[in-house]
């Protein structure tokens, strides 16, 4: 975390503060019954992530750092992420809402003694961008429910670019700094920082649209069985998929309360990893590495230096840089921030949707799990492809360069496009 002069951990108390107000702003248009029901076997009852937040900070900060007994052992286990899977949350009792936020505010008023005292910049970081990763999973969750279930309030989204990104970029062969450099918050999975030799290769200059997907939609991308691997041909078949999830047959595509055509200027989501392999095969490329992703996000090769963002160090402003303040409700389209280029020129790699990646979520060289295994260790080598870059969905802390994010190949749910590469 940032230090100052003022308090000890650089306004980390009021960055809570924010992170809390938010998590309460996207529940606030639900109904009460909306708020208690599983919108989707796939993800939890709203007021499940409420509860969980605060049962996390109950441990982390209240019980591990000040050594104090938990404020609510008698829930531990319901919120414990393990021990409660997703599928179970739907069926069983939970806190209430007005139990849920009297046991948040109470855990924080604990919590903010505790880490003034005794907490050092990771807890905090810990803390708070472990609400702001479940402001984004409660976005899936709505964004899952029948139209009419949650209607947003939106920010207007911009105006597409006059040119559209279009074409490749070159990134010559060479080593580059990946990872995370360890001065301040990130999780074990981003470290330690290590060269990483990349070949020469090309990737897409902005992200895949939905009138690029709508191309290869036409083209028979769904039905040519040589375009999928065979896992992704086998989910294609058994499932029947024809369109992204949210696509309707009538060309229209849900968007929580909207229904409408999808813009073609936009980045393409809701596509799963074995969707995003079968498009990149069709364009005759593939996915790029999680290596290539990030070398050709965070790299600087004339300065021979290593960005924290795309276009350098400082935190990203929605307005210039990157659609992730959790305010549009949407992707805007592609091109939009131009000032959000990286070093190499590639736009939007940073916001509006994540992008998949070929590489299989594992450890770097060195990897050591910390603060405790179940964070990234236990998901290693279990199938999980990477995504990078962060949503309209993902708060602008967490969208930084080296963060990683994975799923199942075979899941829809999050706001994850794709761009494609292929060797030089
Ligand atoms: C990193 C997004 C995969 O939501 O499962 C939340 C983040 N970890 N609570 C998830 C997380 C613990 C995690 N992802
Ligand atoms: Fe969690």
């Amino acid at each position: 975390m940032p230090s100052s002069t003022t308090t000890p951990h650089g306004g980390a108390a009021a960055l809570l503060g924010e992170a809390r107000e938010r998590t309460f702003e996207l529940v606030e248009p639900l109904s009460d019954e909306d708020l208690h029901r599983q919108l989707s076997p796939i993800m939890s009852p709203l007021v499940w992530d409420l509860a969980h937040i605060a049962a996390y900070e109950d441990l982390w900060a209240c019980h591990r750092t000040g050594g104090m007994e938990l404020l609510r052992p008698d829930v531990a286990a319901t919120y414990d992420a393990f021990e409660t899977p997703r599928s179970e949350r739907g069926e069983i009792e939970l806190l209430r809402e007005a139990e849920a936020r009297e046991y948040m505010g109470q855990v924080r008023e604990e919590a903010l003694g505790v880490l003034e005292r005794d907490g050092d910049g990771f807890v905090w970081g810990l803390l708070l961008e472990h609400e702001q990763q479940h402001n984004e999973t409660m976005l899936q969750a709505l964004n899952l429910a029948e139209p009419g279930v949650y209607a947003p309030r939106r920010r207007p989204l911009p105006p597409p670019p006059a040119e559209a990104p279009s074409g490749t970029v070159g990134v010559a062969a060479g080593p580059f700094e990946m990872g995370d450099a360890g001065d301040r918050f990130a999780y074990d999975n981003e470290r330690p920082r290590h060269e990483v030799d990349v070949a020469a290769f090309e990737i897409d200059r902005g992200p895949v649209t939905n009138g690029d997907w709508l191309a290869f939609m036409e083209d028979g991308g769904y039905a040519r069985r040589e375009l999928w691997n065979e896992e992704g041909w086998a989910w294609r078949s058994g499932d029947d998929v024809e369109r992204p999830l949210f696509w309707r047959a009538d060309g229209t595509v849900q968007e929580f309360e909207r229904v409408g055509p999808p813009d073609p200027a936009s980045p393409v989501i809701h596509v799963s990893w074995f969707e995003a392999d079968a498009y990149a095969r069709w364009r005759g490329m593939r996915l790029p590495t999680e290596s290539e992703w990030e070398k050709a996000a965070t790299w600087d090769p004339e300065a021979g230096v290593k960005r924290r963002y795309p276009w350098g160090d400082e935190e990203p402003d929605p307005a210039r840089h990157a659609n992730v303040d959790q305010t549009a409700f949407g992707t805007a389209p592609a091109g939009s921030h131009p000032e959000g280029a990286s070093a190499y020129g590639v736009l939007g790699m940073t916001g509006d949707c994540w992008e998949w990646t070929a590489t299989e979520f594992g450890g770097y060289p060195g990897f050591r799990a910390f603060p405790y295994r179940e964070y990234s260790e236990v998901f290693f080598g279990q199938g999980y492809r990477v995504l990078r870059g962060g949503s309209w969905a993902t708060r602008p802390r967490v969208a930084r360069g080296s963060f990683r994010n994975w799923d199942h190949p075979h899941r829809r749910q999050i706001f994850a496009g794709l761009r494609c590469a292929r060797d030089a």
